[in-house]
């Protein structure tokens, strides 16, 4: 219930920017955007950190040095680096919403989700480690505020905030290990967490699209030239800072401890920890049966193997036949998404077995049921244009657009239909048009499967929709959950069938792929 909601929050906002932005929504791509994110932090920083002195008399100095006398470069990376930081919790923080809204923390997802958490605590880190070493007065409260909060944990035998007390009492080590610290320990652990974040996910996509990429580098510069970072009054161990501007991204917590002091702070902290972490099994999802393998039907082609997004399939020695492969399911890794069966060869509903077995299938949607529902579908279809429309189970419903020269037929992702089933419906049925309607472009429930689509339809990916299918009798809709989209997309492919008809020039019509989807 709460998890529709967040979701419905969300979609007002990735409906707008699929409008604007199509496949290259940034809603699309945040754990990509936020990783591109650090490589500009990582850049900027580098520079910064060529004119930064490791010392409690030169660290506020070089900052302000490099700020006011090379504003065009130095000021510019510097803002640069605090804008992306700010950028990179936002684009986290969604990341986490939105995965946690589409119910992606459960499941053989748990993985991911769990080895994300460590990823906020070190970009946390990074942050207000980088906020110290400007050593200006919001550096002195912070590392102040922060040390006292060390403190109440028992960690260290010397309390921590001694360091603090007064201006001697601080020496430059402290600076070297900051900056050890903050440039290369926590990166490198962060770089740790995100590898072990993506190992269970099939080629996980880590850079953003060009535009989208490009688009972030603009805005982020002309942020940086409209409102430069600039440092407060230089830190000054014997009096309390004065006017705090704080970055509500990094330093939120502070105020807090103000407020609330440090037992209330790290309730919070390790309560919202230990609570991210509980998440996946509060409580653990119903799973759905994984897909199985049938190793009479597989000749070891890899195909399945090389478009799971989930990395679950392996190859193993064939039992039946010498020297040859046979795919292997781990149940523990299996989302149960059906593309595996839409990538078998054997899949293919021509063969003429009484019982159609596919390589590799859901138990719970076999091929064999499969083709039965479309080809019924098909048989009852009645009009001058007749159209079976194939729909996601993740997407609009695709019997919002059935009537009665349009069929319905449900799936549980867009790429588990065979491609082969396509042609079989036009060429054996005789139905006018196929319609592949799914999730938004680039934003498939499973990752990779309106690629694959996209990429079967138009021949570039096995098993392709060979060549002697029109491809204009083929439309893709990757609607969402937009169904007004999905109706829109069936209407105009509707029409312009129709209109290819009436011409009688035997030419197919131009069918539209609509909702960010490509021409078949
Ligand atoms: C430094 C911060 C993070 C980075 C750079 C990052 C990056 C990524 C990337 C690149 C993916 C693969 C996207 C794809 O190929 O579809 C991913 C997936 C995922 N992330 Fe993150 N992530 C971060 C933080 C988090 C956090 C804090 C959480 C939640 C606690 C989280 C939860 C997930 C989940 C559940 C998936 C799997 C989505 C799926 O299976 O479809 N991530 N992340
Ligand atoms: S059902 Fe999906 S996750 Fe499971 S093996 Fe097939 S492609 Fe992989
Ligand atoms: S796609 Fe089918 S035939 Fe090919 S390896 Fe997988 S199960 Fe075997």
């Amino acid at each position: 219930m709460l998890l529709r909601l967040l979701r419905g929050a969300f979609e007002p906002c990735e409906r707008l920017a699929y409008r604007l932005f199509g496949g290259e929504s940034p809603f699309h791509h945040l754990g990509a955007l936020t990783i591109y994110l650090f490589w500009i932090v990582l850049v900027s920083g580098l520079y910064v950190f060529a004119f930064y002195e490791t010392s409690v008399a030169g660290a506020y100095a070089s900052v302000e040095r490099l700020t006011q006398e090379q504003w065009y470069l130095g000021g510019v990376m510097r803002s640069l680096h605090r804008y992306a930081s700010d950028a990179a919790v936002l684009t986290m923080g969604l990341h986490l919403i939105r995965e946690l809204s589409r119910d992606h923390h459960r499941g053989p997802r748990w993985f991911s989700w769990l080895t994300g958490v460590p990823n906020l605590w070190m970009v946390y880190m990074l942050g207000i480690t980088g906020y110290w070493m400007v050593w200006d007065e919001l550096a002195q409260y912070v590392a102040v505020a922060t040390a006292e909060l060390l403190d109440w944990l028992p960690i260290f035998t010397d309390p921590m905030a001694r360091n603090f007390l007064t201006e001697g009492s601080l020496g430059d080590r402290f600076f070297t290990l900051l900056a050890f610290l903050h440039l290369l320990g926590l990166p490198l652990i962060l770089v740790g967490t995100v590898w072990l974040h993506i190992q269970r996910i099939g080629r996980p996509r880590i850079n953003p699209p060009r535009r989208l990429a490009l688009g972030t580098l603009l805005a982020l510069l002309a942020l940086s030239f409209a409102q430069p970072a600039t440092s407060h009054a230089p830190a000054d161990l014997t009096r309390a800072p004065r006017v705090l501007d704080l970055d509500w991204f990094y330093l939120a917590v502070y105020p807090l401890y103000d407020l609330f002091g440090a037992p209330a702070v790290w309730g919070v902290l390790w309560g919202g920890t230990l609570l991210l972490c509980a998440l996946p099994w509060l409580p653990p999802r119903r799973r759905a049966p994984v897909a199985e393998v049938n190793p009479e039907w597989c000749t070891g082609c890899r195909r399945c193997f090389g478009d799971c997004p989930y990395g679950a399939i392996d190859m193993a020695p064939h039992p039946y036949r010498r020297g040859k492969e046979v795919s292997v399911v781990d149940p523990a890794l299996c989302v149960s998404c059906g593309i595996c069966e839409g990538a078998c060869p054997s899949a293919t509903p021509f063969r003429s077995v009484r019982e159609l077995v596919s390589g590799i299938e859901l138990p719970q949607y076999p091929v064999q049921v499969l083709r039965e529902r479309a080809r019924d579908a098909a048989r009852r279809l009645r009009g001058p244009v007749r159209i079976v429309v194939f729909g996601c189970g993740h997407a609009a419903d695709p019997a919002l657009v059935a009537r009665a020269d349009t069929a319905a037929v449900p799936l549980v992702c867009a790429a588990m239909l065979p491609p082969s089933l396509v042609e079989y419906l036009i060429r054996r049925e005789g139905v006018d048009g196929v319609v592949i309607a799914g999730c938004r472009a680039e934003d498939c429930e499973y990752r990779l499967g309106t690629r694959w689509v996209e990429e079967r339809i138009c021949g570039a990916r096995e098993p392709h929709l060979r060549r002697n299918v029109p491809r204009d009798r083929v439309a893709l809709c990757w609607s969402g959950a937009d169904g007004a989209l999905l109706r829109r997309c069936v209407e105009d492919f509707r029409a312009r069938l129709a209109r290819a008809a009436d011409a009688g020039d035997g030419e197919p019509p131009q069918a539209a792929a609509a909702g960010g989807g490509r021409s078949a």
